[in-house]
């Protein structure tokens, strides 16, 4: 199938990516949120970025503004039953995620694929509530989307070959790297990470290491480009706690349990960058 037109739903830190790595790769993008504000802060976002793009000389001004007006925004999810793949980047709550796919369907096009950006949840359980599995498919965007190579497919027991397929024709256009992981808890970026993260916070609960020498040992001992605390606060404590509850229910392994601490952040409403507060202060 060629794929020309893309919907994304959820104009949040994953979604306004998605959207804009497709409309630069060329795609015509329908974005839909909930509320007109996260859909012009989305706008906003992805103008800053791709000004930064252009700044570094990644793409041209005139490739920015193409780009810009490849975008439409929409508050009616049905709008989007016309393009040729959907990815949803919604809250990362398997209820929401089944009711958005309960009130698109009847709207959709027979042959439009429909993906997840789910970092953990089971592609064959969501798939199995809609009326295409065989065209059903986790398509799991790393953040910030606009920079980072990969992008994991996740196949669920009733895909089929031809949206694989297709699907791998679609990262390849964006210029990006797939990876294909079997569709078990938090798949294969999550599996790793997430246990990485929430062992830097017991590392912190303990009292073995202060915020920042757990964030320094990780930078300077280990090369990576940011410290797993700073990186939980990146990706939202929210997020990380229920990628690891996905863990811990499907593996049902106590090498799983969530760090209390984490937990407690959360109900702190303390998630990180987009709270202005977790393990580090933004305020
Ligand atoms: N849009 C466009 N470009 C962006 C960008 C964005 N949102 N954010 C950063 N950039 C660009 C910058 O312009 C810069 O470009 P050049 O290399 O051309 O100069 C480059 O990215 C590096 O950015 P900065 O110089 O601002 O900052 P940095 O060197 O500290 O890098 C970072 C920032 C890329 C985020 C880096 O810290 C990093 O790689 N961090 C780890 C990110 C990571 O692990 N992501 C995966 C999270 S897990 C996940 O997403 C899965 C899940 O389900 C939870």
């Amino acid at each position: 199938m060629d794929i020309k037109s893309v919907g994304v739903i959820g104009a949040g830190q994953m979604g306004n990516g998605i959207a804009h790595v497709f409309a630069v790769a060329g795609f015509d993008v329908m974005m839909t949120d909930i509320s007109q504000d996260a859909l012009d802060q989305a706008m906003a976002l992805i103008r800053r970025n791709l000004e930064r793009q252009v700044s570094r000389e990644k793409i041209s001004r005139e490739d920015m503004e193409t780009a810009m007006a490849r975008i439409t925004t929409t508050l009616k999810l049905p709008e989007l039953g016309q393009t040729d793949l959907v990815i949803e980047a919604a809250t990362e709550r398997e209820t929401v995620k089944s009711a958005i796919f309960e009130d698109l369907q009847p709207h959709l096009k027979p042959e439009t694929i429909l993906t997840s950006n789910t970092s953990s949840i089971s592609i064959t359980r969501l798939a199995s509530r809609t009326d295409r599995p065989e065209r059903f498919m986790g398509f799991h965007f790393m953040n910030p989307v606009p920079v980072m190579q990969l992008v994991e497919l996740i196949r669920g027991i009733a895909t089929d070959e031809a949206t694989y397929k297709t699907l791998l024709g679609v990262v390849e256009k964006l210029g990006k790297t797939a990876a294909s992981a079997e569709d078990f808890p938090a798949f294969i970026v999550n599996r790793i990470l997430m246990p990485m993260i929430n062992e830097a916070v017991y590392t912190l609960y303990e009292g073995v290491g202060s915020v920042r020498s757990i964030d320094e040992s990780m930078k300077l001992g280990a090369n990576h480009p940011m410290g797993p605390l700073e990186l939980a606060d990146f990706i939202g404590l929210d997020t990380c706690l229920a990628i690891m509850n996905v863990l811990h229910d499907g593996l049902a392994d106590t090498k799983y349990r969530p760090c209390p601490l984490l937990t407690k952040y959360v109900e702190a409403g303390w998630l990180g960058r987009k709270t202005q507060r977790g393990f580090y202060d933004y305020r």
